[in-house]
């Protein structure tokens, strides 16, 4: 089987190119570096924040072992722990990291594990930052939650401060004022992606908002507006529109939030007709999709199915013929007649599993150069062993806690999303 990590590494038999030449080098040798970065991929250029946890160097034995030791070595860690521990894996980790996973899943689901396992005393989550934040909140006190390494950020999720955030909220508030209009609808709800800072969950629980993620974001735009005339999307510009076109809403009624400018550099006209306000963030990895791919994909395999995930832009969610979360994919292959062909739009990980996984069909990742989402790359079988056999000792390392006086809020956004049926 030909794995993600042999395409980069160019071990496979094959001609392909990746994003990026540091892709190569196992991630704590990114770790270690001074100027602090997200790491090699797609999202090479994107700066770290500056508050960003950083993973403190990785013990050698677990840098230097083979993959067959640190095979054995994290089935034996987690032998020993059983129930205690829980390994959840998000579609988008490596293969070498998945198949250790007790639960694989999108970030809903994911979410929803974590909010229904409260044997597990700790829960070791394979994803990114905000995953894990999340996953604390909504899991008992007394369960640790573990992100095996502290760089695995999101750098869509860090477009959004919390500083920003309010500054933005200040500034519509005084344009629009509080007052609910005849049908009891407040003038904005603020609703943000699941790719979002705990203190930004926070902030829309408060206020009487809601997260969302890419498998439930319109029946959560659905409940945003019976409650309010309009609505602030956080972070992701991409998943805000393509969700608000399907629902109707024409583009002109939407504008853009740039936290640098004035007023996010609207007008107030523009701002009191828009009926979504979109924080100008994106994704490094499936910003990379384009239309031009879909129209060589489609000259190349008359009849191909292209089904993206609703993180790319909207021109390219409109060429597609389908658009969803990564459950969404994953099931619309699983369900297709034997013999199809399909071009996604996704993560690099996800599309190269399932192109193994159901060998009666074609599936091939529409962009022709290998991009893993470099964060979620971070987490690597090494740092897995390191803090299985941390607990096996008895300590626990990475844990993410999110303070008490942000989890509340996020709890409520969150219990709110939870309770919205799609
Ligand atoms: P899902 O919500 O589909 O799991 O996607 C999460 C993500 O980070 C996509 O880039
Ligand atoms: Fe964040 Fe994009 Fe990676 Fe998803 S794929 S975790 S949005 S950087």
């Amino acid at each position: 089987m030909t794995s993600v990590n042999d395409l980069i590494r160019g071990s496979a038999a094959t001609s392909v190119r990746n994003c990026g030449a540091d892709l190569a080098s196992d991630p704590w040798t990114v770790d270690a570096r001074p100027a602090p970065t997200y790491g090699p991929g797609a999202s090479v250029a994107d700066p770290a924040p500056l508050g960003m946890p950083r993973q403190g160097r990785l013990p050698e034995e677990y840098a230097a072992a083979s993959p067959e030791e640190l095979d054995r070595r994290i089935r034996a860690a987690k032998a020993t722990l059983g129930n205690r521990a829980l390994i959840l894996g998000h579609f988008y980790q490596r293969d070498e990291v998945i198949r250790y996973a007790d639960v694989v899943g999108d970030s809903f689901q994911l979410a929803r594990a974590a909010a229904t396992r409260p044997a597990a005393e700790a829960i070791i989550f394979c994803g990114v930052h905000f995953m894990a934040e999340t996953a604390d909140i909504l899991s008992g006190t007394d369960q640790a939650v573990i992100l095996p390494n502290l760089a695995a950020g999101c750098s869509m999720a860090d477009m959004a401060s919390i500083a920003e955030v309010e500054d933005c909220w200040a500034e519509l508030e005084a344009l629009y004022g509080t007052a609910a209009d005849a049908a009891g609808r407040v003038p904005v709800i603020p609703v943000t992606y699941m790719n979002s800072s705990a203190a930004i969950k926070d902030f829309c629980g408060r206020r009487g908002g809601i997260v969302c993620t890419s498998s439930n974001a319109r029946a959560v735009l659905t409940w945003a507006f019976e409650r309010g005339q309009r609505v602030v999307f956080f972070p992701d510009q991409h998943l805000g529109r393509n969700t608000a076109k399907a629902m109707g809403v024409p583009l002109d009624s939407m504008s853009m939030w740039n936290p640098r400018l004035p007023l996010g550099g609207n007008s107030e006209t523009a701002l009191i007709q828009a009926r979504v306000i979109l924080w100008n963030g994106f994704c490094s990895v499936h910003r990379r999709f384009t239309v031009e791919q879909i129209a060589a994909a489609r000259a190349e395999h008359p009849g191909v199915r292209v089904i993206v995930h609703p993180e790319c832009p909207v021109e390219v969610v409109d060429a597609a013929d389908e658009n969803g979360s990564t459950d969404y994919i994953t099931r619309a292959i699983v369900a297709a007649p034997d013999g199809g062909i399909f071009a996604v739009g996704t993560e690099i990980n996800l599309v190269q599993r399932l192109a193994t996984r159901y060998p009666q069909h074609t599936i091939f990742c529409l962009d022709p150069v290998v991009c893993p989402c470099s964060t979620m790359y971070r987490i690597h079988p090494g740092y897995l062993a390191w803090v299985l056999e941390q607990l096996v000792e008895g300590e626990t390392v990475n844990r993410i806690r999110v303070a008490d006086e942000v989890s509340s809020g996020a709890l409520l956004a969150l219990r709110r999303m939870l309770a919205v049926q799609p």
